[in-house]
Formats: structure tokens, C-alpha cells, sequence
């Protein structure tokens, strides 16, 4: 029996965390047997691992640095992005310290809290027991990432604000990690881009600023760009699951990063350059744009087809994706898509079907506010968030249904659960009303986005005693089940026939 160690026992002797040792066994690195409901591992095992890394120091790679927790990896804005890239790599066992501007998401990390709601639900796993091994720390002292123990950086932050392109932060975040020169390493740190970038963007701004700093690229750091392309729905489709595509400035960069991005995620695409991986977020992301366009362009067209089940029927055929018509995109990456591929391109005069993707686009809200306003005089907007379960306003078709209903005089009150009364007020302008009982008073009504809250019992009750609404237009169909239209409402799901007559 004394060659049988647990768990933390193997933890201790290797220097690592217990999380890092069960990732051993399910990798197969270790063999692991049950001893009373217990797992036991057999001392032998565990030398004849940490033979070849104890002897021959100078292989060790990017990922053998941080698997062993000689290194850490520093994360630079903690919100959506950062937040579940510390995660994930926490959870790996790696040691990770977030930067952020924001004190108050700094201190909920360092208290073990998940500040973004959902998070908890997507990860799929708890964030505290990680915050407590010292796995996930963050700090609002930029210089503490700029140490020779953060091995790698991911840059996290924000790169778009009010719907154009914005460079203040990844300025401020370069400016600071220009302080890597000051480091003498034997492995220079590597540098992972993972907010989106324009076409373009590491050229004329990535790589003249690190240049500017006095940084030499290939030399003092290696640079990689690995887009996100994150659906913070559900499970299936996370970090860890989802195919990623990254290119790098070199090849030891282009190693090092696969030999990193390796640790979380399961699908690696390496495309030849940076420029490549940079221009695939925009471009797949002008492609679902440009697609959820034409199935709103069909349902305008033939106002008179349920063009909603035209389109299920269509997405049956094996190489054709399912595309449903709706009030328009929303969101920071999707409705800046086709603009950042035109703005980027050589020759955008040929790309005429992205600039008519931008104009029917940016119309659907607009359409959907006049049709509401030909049938009613009061509405009630159900979500600012562009889409269920997270706190994201940015370009919600909310926003500008909103606007436009209050242009045409019509009275318009507004209801997200995530959003404080007067954060409801700052960005639309609009009151709230009280959920869901106050929805009795109103003409019309318009749901954003399927939230959890909407579909409770007690908003099913209320919206059968719906005695003055005339219209319900639903963008994502959340009670499609409930009849509505047996009380005289028109019910309208986008694409079914009428929907906008
Ligand atoms: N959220 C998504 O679904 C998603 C998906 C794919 C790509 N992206 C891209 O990822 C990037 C980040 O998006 P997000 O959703 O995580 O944003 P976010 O707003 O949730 O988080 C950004 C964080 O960066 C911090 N920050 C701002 N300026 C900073 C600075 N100068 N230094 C340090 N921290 C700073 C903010 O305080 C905030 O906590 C963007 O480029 C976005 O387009 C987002």
C-alpha cells in the first residue's frame, strides 16, 4: 500500500495542483486505481512521468512551463472574453492573473464571484474552488503582469465602442506591455490577441506600436492572433469545444501559441499568417450577417409566405444552413462584420453584396418600429440585450426600435431584467415598467430576446388576460406555444406570413 499515493499526495511531490494531477490521469499520463472508492496512484508511474521533464530542462515548452506552474499566464481586461479565458485555463491547472481598469470586477474575482451573469452556466464548472487554489487572481497593478513570471498575454479588451472601431484600449494595453523589454528571460513571452481586430488591424496598429515601444518582434516577444468565436449560450459551444483558428507573426510564435492554445482548446486551425486568422472573425461573421439578411430581404419580398417555414424546409438540404428572419443583428461583433470586410478590402467596390447587407440590416428595426406604430399607440419592449441571458445592449435592435417608436409619438416602455432602471434610461432613453403586470396597459408589444424571466408561469398568466393588445411581434418566438392569438392579438413570429403587414 505505501506505493499507492493520493491524490494530494502526487499533487505535493510534483509541485502541482491537484487539478493539474487529475488532468494527468485523464490524459493517461498517470494510471490511477480505485482503493476503497478512492483514487490511488501508483509511485512508480509518477517517476517514470517526470523523468524526461526533470532531466532535460531545456525542452520545456511554453505549455510545459505553465503546466508545471513555473509560469502564469496575465490576462489583460477581465469581462466576457478574459474572464472565461482565465477560466478555462484555471481549470487546466495554469496559474492566471487578470488586469482590469475596473476595480469592482477585480475585487469580485478576488472574492470568487462571476460579476457576468451566466458565466457560471456556460463554464459549466465553479470559478471559487480556482480562486481559492490561487489559480484566478486578478489585480488593477498592470505591473504585476509585466513580470517575469507571466509567460503569456492574453489581450482581452474591448476594440469597438458605439458601432466603429476603437483603439484606445489596445493602445493602453501595448504602451504597457512595452515593459516586457525590461525582462530577461530564456523564453521571450508571448503575446495572444484574442479581442477582434478589423482586417488589417496587427499591421497598422499591432505591430508599428510594439515597434514604436521599442519592441522587436520575434526577438523580445512572439505574437500570435486568436480571434474568439465564443456563442455564450450554451455549453456545447464553448471555448474549450469550439474549433479555433490562430496565426502568429513567425514560427516560434505560431508554435508557441498552438503549444498553449493547445492546453484548453480541442480544435486548432493554424492558418499561415496572422493577416489570415485576424480577416477569418470579420469574415465569417459577414457571412451569418449577410445570410440573416437574405432571409429578412425573403420575407420582405413575399410578405405573403410563411417564409420562416419556407427556410426551416430550405436549411434541410445538406449543404444549406438554416436561417430565420428576425428584427435585425445586434451585438459588437456581427452588425460591424461586413463594414470591417469593406473597410478593409483592396477593392470594396466589388463587395456590393455587404453593402447591401449593412442597408436591410440597419433597416429591420426601422420597418419593425413602423408596423408596431401603424397598429398601436403604446408598446412595451420586452429585453435591451441583443440576446437571451447576458447583459450586452450594444446595437440591440431594442435600441433603435425604441428610438423610432418615440419619434412617431408613440408611448414606449421598456423591461430587461439585467438592466437597473436608470442604466435602461442612459441607454435608450426610455422608462421600465413593472414586469409583468404592467404589460396589461399596453397596445403592442415587442420581445428583444428570449431571457429566462419571460417564460415564467406567472408571465404566461398575465398574457392570457391581455385585454388591450392588439399586436405581439416575438423575434425569437417565446410564446409561440401559448395561443395568444386566440384573445384577438395578432401573434406574429418574424417570417411567419403578415408578420409585417
Ligand atoms: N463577448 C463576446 O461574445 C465576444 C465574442 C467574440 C469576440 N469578442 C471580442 O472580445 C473583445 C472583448 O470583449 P468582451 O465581451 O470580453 O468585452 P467586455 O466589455 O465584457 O470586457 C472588456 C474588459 O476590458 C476592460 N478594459 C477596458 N479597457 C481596458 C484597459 N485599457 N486595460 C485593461 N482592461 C480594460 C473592461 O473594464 C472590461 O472588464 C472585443 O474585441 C470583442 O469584440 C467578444
Amino acid at each position: 500500500m505505501t506505493d499507492l499515493l493520493s491524490i494530494n499526495q502526487v499533487a505535493q511531490t510534483l509541485g502541482v495542483h491537484p487539478i493539474t494531477v487529475r488532468r494527468y490521469l485523464r490524459e493517461g499520463k498517470l494510471y490511477g486505481i480505485k482503493v476503497g472508492g478512492n483514487i490511488r496512484i501508483q509511485k512508480k508511474s509518477l517517476n517514470a512521468f517526470f523523468k524526461p521533464l526533470t532531466e532535460n530542462k531545456k525542452l520545456l515548452n511554453y505549455k510545459d512551463l505553465l503546466l508545471q506552474g513555473k509560469k502564469k499566464i496575465g490576462i489583460w481586461g477581465t469581462g466576457y472574453i478574459g474572464f472565461s479565458t482565465m477560466a478555462h485555463f484555471a481549470s487546466n491547472g495554469i496559474y492566471t492573473l487578470g488586469y482590469d481598469t475596473d476595480q469592482t470586477r477585480v475585487s469580485s474575482i478576488n472574492n470568487g464571484e462571476v460579476y457576468i451573469q451566466g458565466m457560471a452556466f456556460w463554464l459549466g464548472f465553479s470559478t471559487k474552488p480556482l480562486v481559492d487554489s490561487g489559480h484566478m487572481k486578478a489585480t488593477t497593478d498592470w505591473k504585476k503582469l509585466a513580470s517575469d513570471d507571466v509567460l503569456v498575454h492574453f489581450i482581452c479588451i474591448p476594440t469597438e465602442k458605439n458601432g466603429v472601431p476603437w483603439w484606445e484600449p489596445l493602445n493602453d494595453v501595448i504602451k504597457k506591455l512595452a515593459n516586457l523589454k525590461q525582462i530577461k528571460n530564456s523564453h521571450p513571452p508571448l503575446v495572444i490577441v484574442e479581442s477582434t481586430l478589423t482586417p488589417g488591424t496587427t499591421d497598422k496598429i499591432i505591430i508599428p506600436l510594439f515597434k514604436k515601444n521599442g519592441l522587436i518582434i520575434g526577438k523580445d516577444l512572439l505574437l500570435g492572433v486568436a480571434p474568439r468565436r465564443d456563442w455564450f449560450v450554451d455549453r456545447e459551444h464553448s471555448l474549450k469545444e469550439l474549433d479555433r483558428v490562430f496565426g502568429a507573426v513567425d514560427e516560434k510564435s505560431a508554435q508557441a501559441s498552438e503549444e498553449v492554445l493547445s492546453i484548453v482548446c480541442k480544435k486548432l486551425h493554424r492558418a499561415s499568417s496572422y493577416k489570415t486568422a485576424e480577416m477569418v472573425k470579420s469574415i465569417e461573421n459577414a457571412y451569418r450577417q449577410m445570410e440573416i439578411t437574405l432571409a429578412n430581404q425573403l420575407s420582405l419580398a413575399f410578405p405573403n409566405v410563411d417564409m420562416k417555414e419556407v427556410l426551416r424546409l430550405v436549411g434541410t438540404k445538406w449543404n444549406i444552413g438554416t436561417y430565420q428572419p428576425s428584427f435585425g443583428t445586434g451585438g459588437y461583433c456581427i452588425p460591424l462584420s461586413s463594414k470591417y470586410v469593406l473597410e478593409g478590402a483592396l477593392h470594396p467596390k466589388h463587395l456590393t453584396l455587404l453593402k447591401e447587407t449593412i442597408e436591410t440590416d440597419t433597416k429591420m428595426p426601422q420597418i419593425v418600429a413602423v408596423t408596431l406604430a401603424e397598429k398601436c399607440k403604446s408598446v412595451a419592449v420586452l429585453g435591451l440585450s441583443y440576446k437571451g441571458n447576458i447583459k450586452v445592449p450594444n446595437l440591440s435592435p431594442a435600441i433603435t426600435i425604441v428610438k423610432q417608436l418615440q419619434n412617431k409619438g408613440i408611448k414606449v416602455r421598456i423591461f430587461d431584467p439585467y438592466f437597473e432602471k436608470d442604466e435602461i434610461k442612459k441607454i435608450v432613453g426610455a422608462e421600465t415598467f413593472i414586469f409583468p403586470d404592467g404589460l396589461l396597459e399596453f397596445e403592442g408589444i415587442a420581445v428583444i430576446c428570449d431571457h429566462h424571466e419571460f417564460t415564467t408561469a406567472h408571465v404566461h398568466n398575465v398574457l392570457q388576460k391581455l385585454e388591450n393588445c392588439k399586436i405581439i411581434l416575438d423575434n425569437v418566438g417565446i410564446w409561440k406555444d401559448l395561443e395568444l392569438g386566440k384573445n384577438g392579438v395578432l401573434y406574429k413570429i418574424p417570417g411567419q406570413e403578415g408578420w409585417l403587414s
